[in-house]
């Protein structure tokens, strides 16, 4: 089976400063697949590049069996990959509606917006509620949901996540992920980055722990919440 989303052999630097070495990943349709590590290892630097906001300095970045490398990040929206960033910014002043269908921009058609508006309610149901609501009236939690819906609005195949639960009170968290399972189950391949690898394994099929720049793991997401070095390093289980 081809992977829908592939990436092998990776590095991305900045100004000389190794951010990524030789890093592979791949998503199997309709799967979630979580990045976990630390702050600095290397998760934001790898959607990036797969979004063509930062360019790689070797390797192949593959999607739908299509090398996507070099194409430039207006393209790869277009073509089906949605990045929602780390910071959940939405635009406050304008309406919950508004928001929506500016993740749509790059398809106006009325019935597919219609059709991705109905998604995202049965994803986060209280956006429907707050629809006519300016966003800045939002919580926190209902402003990441609205993040995470708008980029599901141009129907993307992949929809990759960047740290969605990060300042978010704990008990928040689970709806969020529901709603991201919800995602998921319709089709959507979800790429999830995230510091709070515990929720994360919790949520995806398969995973990836990268340090310093590295996959030093990878597998089923389930077995690699038993993984000693997991526990150790992320889990606060295990002698130091
Ligand atoms: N725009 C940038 N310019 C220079 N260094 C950067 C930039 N963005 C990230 N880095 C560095 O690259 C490394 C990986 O960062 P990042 O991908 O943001 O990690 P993570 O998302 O896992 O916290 C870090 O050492 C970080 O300081
Ligand atoms: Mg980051």
């Amino acid at each position: 089976m081809t992977a829908l989303l592939d990436v092998e052999g990776l590095d991305v630097a900045y100004d000389g400063m190794r951010a990524l070495q030789d890093v592979s990943l791949v998503a199997e349709a309709g799967t979630i697949v979580a990045l976990v590590g630390a702050n600095g290892a290397g998760k934001t630097s790898l959607l990036r590049a797969i979004s063509g906001l930062v360019r790689a300095e070797r390797g192949t970045i593959r999607f739908d069996g299509d090398d996507i490398t070099r194409v430039p990040a207006h393209r790869i929206v277009r073509r089906g990959i949605a990045h929602v960033p780390e910071a959940r910014r939405v635009f406050a002043s304008a309406t919950v509606r508004d928001n929506l269908l500016l993740g749509a921009y790059v398809d106006r058609d009325a019935a597919h917006r219609a059709a991705r508006l109905e998604a995202a309610f049965s994803a986060f149901p209280i956006l429907r509620e707050r629809l006519e609501q300016r966003a800045s009236t939002l919580s926190g939690g209902e402003q990441q949901m609205l993040a995470i819906a708008r980029g599901t609005m141009s129907g993307p195949r992949v929809l990759m996540l960047d740290e969605p639960s990060l300042g978010l009170a704990p008990k928040l968290i689970p709806q969020i992920y529901a709603g991201v399972r919800a995602i998921a189950e319709a089709g959507t391949t979800v790429l999830l980055v995230e510091q709070n690898v515990r929720e994360a394994l919790r949520a995806a099929d398969t995973a990836y722990v990268l340090q310093t720049g590295r996959v030093v793991l990878h597998g089923n997401a389930r077995d690699l919440i038993g993984d000693p070095l997991v526990q150790q390093a992320f889990l606060g289980i295990g002698a130091a």
